[in-house]
């Protein structure tokens, strides 16, 4: 059976752009794959978190995985920093990678764009990630159209190791969905939908209740011709809500253009917050019993222990190739 990592920050309650592009694939393949799935808090604090809203965000994100439909008998579910190994190869793979590669990474550039006090650990989280993947021989890791980058990163790592110290990586495929990759900005829909905008009118978390949901919905940036059709360059706003409501029903775009013929974006927008709140509600159900049980924390530690095992058996072997330690 092949292997699927993945991996999400708790850097907020998660929006419908993650849902879409990552979690909502989990589900589909979980089926499949021998599946890892990651909540990423070493990742969280290469930006300023508040300790006790990152806990909290930690147990949160947790529980959504479970809510929409990730099987801990199915998945591995842990938490990155009680696999300390995820650090210590970051280390080893830190030593591997340039900063010329590592500046060159987009997403660090856009982070530390205008900012006085850059941690380094925002230039060095590529490698943390490509740790987080290489330590389970991953296969495929599906994740939306942002963390292509880091993804090429990870394979280019992989083989430099590889071929440097020893054979010991698989060097992973990485896995976009077809539509959905990038749900942009309800506000702004030229920039991606993201956890840490601070409009929050920009964004739908999965734990907004249903009136905001609609709220949002309705003052979403469109524009004035009031025609449901895609045309991304010149209507974007429209067409990032009509891929959302593709993905939400099940329909080809071309056919929601037809239902919506002649007819105005008002009628449109109420449609669609319909259809997300009939997805989101019952999630939402599930993420608040599951905060208040045990169950979360067993899972955890399930998973905590079944990720130390694996990742632990690739650390050595890393620290065996790179001559760390003592041979024994
Ligand atoms: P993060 O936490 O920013 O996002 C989690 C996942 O959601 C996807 N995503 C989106 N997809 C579509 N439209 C959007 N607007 C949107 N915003 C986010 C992301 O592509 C991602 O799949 N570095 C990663 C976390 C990570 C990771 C890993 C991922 C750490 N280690 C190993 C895979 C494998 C991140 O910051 O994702």
């Amino acid at each position: 059976m092949k292997t699927i990592f993945s991996g999400i920050q708790p850097s907020g309650t998660i929006t419908l752009g993650n849902y879409i592009g990552a979690l909502k694939q989990f589900v589909e393949l979980q089926r499949e794959y021998n599946c890892y799935f990651c909540i990423v808090d070493q990742h969280a604090i290469t930006v300023p978190q508040e300790k006790q809203v990152l806990r909290q965000n930690i147990r949160s994100l947790a529980a959504l995985y479970l809510a929409v439909g990730i099987d801990p008998e199915k998945a591995t579910l842990f938490i990155q920093s009680e696999v300390p190994a995820h650090a210590q190869a970051g280390w080893m793979l830190q030593c591997v990678a340039y900063i010329g590669e590592l500046e060159r990474m987009t997403q660090f550039k856009d982070k530390s764009a205008g900012k006085e006090a850059v941690s380094a650990g925002l230039l060095t989280y590529p490698p943390l990630m490509a740790a987080d993947i290489l330590l389970y021989n991953t296969d495929l890791v599906p994740v939306g159209e942002d963390q292509k980058q880091h993804l090429e990163l990870t394979r280019d790592l992989a083989e430099r190791f590889n071929k440097k110290y020893n054979d010991i990586f698989t060097v992973p495929e990485v896995s976009i969905p077809e539509v959905g990759a990038r749900i942009m900005s309800l506000q702004d829909p030229l920039k991606k939908m993201s956890k840490s905008d601070p409009n929050q009118k920009a964004f739908i978390s999965l734990l907004d209740p249903p009136k905001t949901i609609e709220k949002k919905i309705k003052s979403a940036v469109t524009d004035s011709e009031g025609i449901v059709v895609y045309d991304k360059e010149n209507k974007p706003g429209i067409s990032n809500l009509l891929t959302i409501y593709s993905i939400f029903t099940n329909q080809a775009v071309s056919e929601i253009v037809k239902q919506y013929d002649g007819k105005g974006y008002g009628e449109f927008k109420l449609d669609l917050a319909k259809v997300l709140i009939e997805t989101i509600e019952p999630i939402q159900n599930k993420y608040h019993d599951l905060m208040e049980s045990n169950l979360l924390d067993e899972i955890l530690d399930r998973g905590a222990e079944k990720a130390n095992y694996t990742a632990n058996k690739t650390l050595k072997k890393m620290e065996k190739a790179m001559g760390l330690g003592r041979k024994r």
